[in-house]
C-alpha cells in the first residue's frame, strides 16, 4: 500500500514534536509527504494535483497538531476545495472509495482532557465515509507541553511502525478500527 501524508503545520518552525514525528518521513519507501503549507503559503491549492496525489495512494493520513480543538485552516481549505461533489463523493464519485484514512493528532492537553470524538477527528472521519473511505482511529500524542524527548522518540517509533503495517498490507482494519487510538493497535500486538 501506498500512503500519502498531508502534514499541516502553521508554525513548523516552533515545532518540537511534529519535527521529530515528521523527520525522515520524505525518504521512507512507500511514504508521499506533503507538506501543505509548504506547498501552499498562500493558500493557492492545485485542486488537480491533489486529486492526482490522493489518486496514487492507499491511505490517506491528515496529520496536524490541535489548535483550537481543530485542524489548522489549510486542512479545512484543503477539504473545501479538493473533495469536489462527482469526484470524492455524490453519485458518480468514487475516487477515493475504499482507501484508509486517519488523522495523526498532536495536542498540548493531555488525554484526561479528551473524550473520545471530544476533538475533530470525528467529524473527519465522518468525511472519509462519506468519501467511501475505510476511516481508522487517530494516532494521537497527547500533552505535547509536557513530553520529554525520549517520549517523542518512542511515539515516533510507534508511528512508522504502524505505516509499515499498512504499507506492507499487514494492518488487520477491523481490529484498527475498534480501538480508541491507533497507538493500541501494537499494544494489542505486543499482548
Ligand atoms: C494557536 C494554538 C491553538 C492550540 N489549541 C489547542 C487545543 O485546542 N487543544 C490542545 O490540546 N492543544 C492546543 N494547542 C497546543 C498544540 O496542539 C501543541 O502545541 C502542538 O500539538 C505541539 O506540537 P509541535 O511541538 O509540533 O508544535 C494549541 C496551540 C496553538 C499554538
Amino acid at each position: 500500500m501506498k500512503i500519502l501524508i498531508l502534514f499541516a503545520h502553521p508554525a513548523f518552525h516552533k515545532s518540537r514534536v511534529n519535527k521529530v514525528l515528521v523527520d525522515g518521513l520524505s525518504d521512507h519507501k512507500g511514504v508521499t509527504f506533503h507538506d501543505l503549507y509548504d506547498h501552499y503559503p498562500e493558500f493557492d491549492i492545485d485542486v488537480e494535483h491533489e486529486q492526482e496525489l490522493l489518486s496514487q495512494h492507499d491511505c490517506i493520513i491528515f496529520h496536524y497538531p490541535l489548535f483550537w480543538y481543530s485542524t489548522p485552516a489549510i486542512i479545512k481549505e484543503w477539504q473545501d476545495l479538493v473533495l469536489e461533489h462527482g469526484w470524492a463523493y455524490g453519485s458518480n464519485g468514487n475516487a477515493l472509495k475504499g482507501k484508509l484514512f486517519f488523522c495523526a493528532i498532536t495536542t498540548g492537553g493531555p488525554e484526561l482532557a479528551y473524550k473520545v470524538g471530544s476533538f475533530n477527528n470525528h467529524t473527519l472521519n465522518q468525511t472519509a465515509a462519506l468519501c467511501q473511505m475505510i476511516p481508522l482511529p487517530p494516532f494521537v500524542v497527547h500533552g505535547t507541553h509536557a513530553i520529554e524527548n525520549d517520549g517523542i522518540l518512542d511515539y515516533k517509533n510507534d508511528y512508522y511502525k504502524i505505516l509499515q503495517e499498512i504499507i506492507d498490507e499487514k494492518i488487520d482494519k477491523e481490529k484498527a478500527s475498534k480501538l480508541k487510538y491507533l497507538n493500541d493497535y501494537l499494544m494489542k500486538e505486543k499482548v
